[in-house]
């Protein structure tokens, strides 16, 4: 009898086990796949190993020192190599800390029989029965595919195959302006495809603060990206080694545009393979597992957490989500406020954003200041060569409660943190202006945008 059956080997799911193991929980993880989830395997750490590479690329071509650097280009099955070297090298070290732990790992697919009771499927097609006091589900999620499109993975792709293709596209299309379209529309075209994003919406981005994705877009127009707004993909055809994409424009004409690649990019729908949750009388919410603000479902001991449930399918939400379920398992009572869950967005430049946005507090009716610092006026981006950016700060004009900062520049999902410590910490505005930051460094935009929500930012002229 174990304390703790989790399934799904996660981002959410090994950090459950982890946390549960150190509490002297007896835990048992079940995986079918490899450990690491799609963050470590097919998304995040792929994406950046790319997004890396790519941004290394364009620094070289765009130095004012370096010469011959236009003649660079990247050698595409190398970084293939490395990243699938840095994904060996962490999925196996994640093996050894879940080892270290004492956690027993179950290899296949899990299946909830009841509340407490897990089964897994073995490769002989047998069911091996494991009880539990508690369940946690973090099964994750998949590319979410437009019923009429079939991938074929050669030339209609999701980043399940995109992110192990050695070659690049010519011509790509990519369906979906979200963080998947922006982030793999950067790597390729910086590698060198023409690159096309078809989006359904009237923006790119559209969670994110109205200004800072305004500038996002221009920087990629500016980079070459061709984005199509109001765009409703109605048909992908694939043949004699093109594929042909129609989509009905905001007047509703059909334009057919053709590529040699198509990228599906709309989105992520969550996995219930093997949890039965309509035979368990499982509650659902619209496609994902309904959870209270303690992480539980409907059924007793069962916890479900990660892109499973919805919300903002990041790794780091279900990873904080995987700390409060265990805390509570322990007899705590923890949530996951959403407002204090950083997004972040690797792109031509990086975005990192926490709380609201602009638009958001204004419809909200609250009295605020805005401050805001341009990178242009940072000696810290002069001395970096790259002064495409901006921080912003909103935060309540009698309180000075911060209610949401955006980082649009070099380094902003690095320097989102601070603002991250400052809301958990219920800190003020002030605050953020007040902590000594060394000079020059990009952490001085931050607070300089701070001190502007007062009216005394010092690197910025008088506003007149
Ligand atoms: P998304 O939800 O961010 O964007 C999908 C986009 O596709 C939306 O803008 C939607 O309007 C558009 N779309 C839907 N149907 C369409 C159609 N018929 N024609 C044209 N456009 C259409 O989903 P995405 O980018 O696929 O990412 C999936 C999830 O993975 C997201 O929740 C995202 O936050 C997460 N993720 C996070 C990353 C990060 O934190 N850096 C990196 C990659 C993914």
């Amino acid at each position: 009898m174990y304390d703790l059956t989790v399934i799904g080997g996660g981002p959410g799911g090994y950090v459950a086990a982890i946390r549960g193991a150190q509490n002297g929980l007896k835990v048992i993880l079940v995986e079918k796949d490899s450990l690491g989830g799609t963050c470590l395997n097919r998304g995040c750490i792929s994406t950046k190993c790319f997004a890396y590479d790519a941004k290394l690329l364009e620094a070289a071509r765009t130095s004012q020192v370096l010469t011959g650097a236009e003649a660079l280009s990247i050698d595409l099955v190398k970084m293939v190599a490395r990243k699938r070297q840095v994904v060996e090298t962490l999925v196996s070290g994640l093996g050894k800390i879940i080892q270290s732990h004492g956690i027993d790992v179950a290899q296949g697919l899990g299946e909830l029989i009841a509340p407490g009771s897990v089964g897994v499927c073995q490769d002989d097609g047998s069911t091996k029965e494991y009880q539990a006091r508690h369940v946690i589900l973090a099964t994750g999620s998949r590319p979410a595919v437009l019923p009429f499109i079939e991938v074929d993975g050669r030339y209609v792709q999701t980043t399940d195959e995109a992110l192990d293709s050695e070659d690049i596209p010519g011509k790509l299309i990519i369906i979906g302006g979200g963080v998947i379209g922006v982030e793999m529309a950067t790597i390729c075209r910086t590698l060198g495809s023409e690159v096309t994003i078809l989006e359904l919406l009237p923006d790119i981005l559209t969670t994110e603060d109205e200004e800072i994705r305004r500038a996002m877009r221009m920087l990629m127009e500016q980079r070459g990206v061709k984005i199509h707004l109001n765009a409703k993909v109605k048909e992908v055809a694939a043949r004699d080694e093109k594929v042909e994409v129609t989509y009905e424009d905001e007047t509703g004409q059909g334009q057919t545009f053709e590529a040699e690649r198509v990228l599906v990019a709309t989105g992520r729908a969550p996995v219930l393979d093997g949890i039965n949750a309509g035979k368990l009388g499982l509650e659902t919410d619209g496609p994902f597992i309904k959870v209270n603000a303690r992480l539980e479902t409907s059924l007793p001991g069962v916890y479900a957490i990660g892109d499973l449930v919805g919300g903002m399918m990041l790794a780091h939400k279900a990873m904080a989500e995987a700390e409060a379920t265990v805390a509570n398992i322990l007899g705590g009572n923890e949530e996951v406020k959403p407002e204090l869950i950083p997004r972040c967005i690797w792109g031509f430049t990086e975005i990192a954003s926490v709380g609201l946005t602009e638009e958001e507090v204004r419809a909200s009716g609250r009295q605020i200041n805005v401050g805001k610092f341009p990178y242009i006026n940072s000696s810290a981006a002069r001395v970096m060569g790259d002064i495409n950016g901006l921080a912003k700060i909103l935060g309540d004009s009698e309180t000075g409660e911060i209610l949401g900062v955006h980082i649009l520049g070099p380094h902003a999902t690095e320097l989102i943190g601070e603002s991250v410590m400052a809301m958990t910490m219920e800190s003020a505005v002030e605050d953020l202006a007040k902590a000594i930051k060394p000079h020059p460094t990009l952490g001085e935009t931050v607070m300089e945008a701070a001190m502007d929500w007062g009216g005394l930012a010092v690197n910025s002229p008088k506003k007149l």
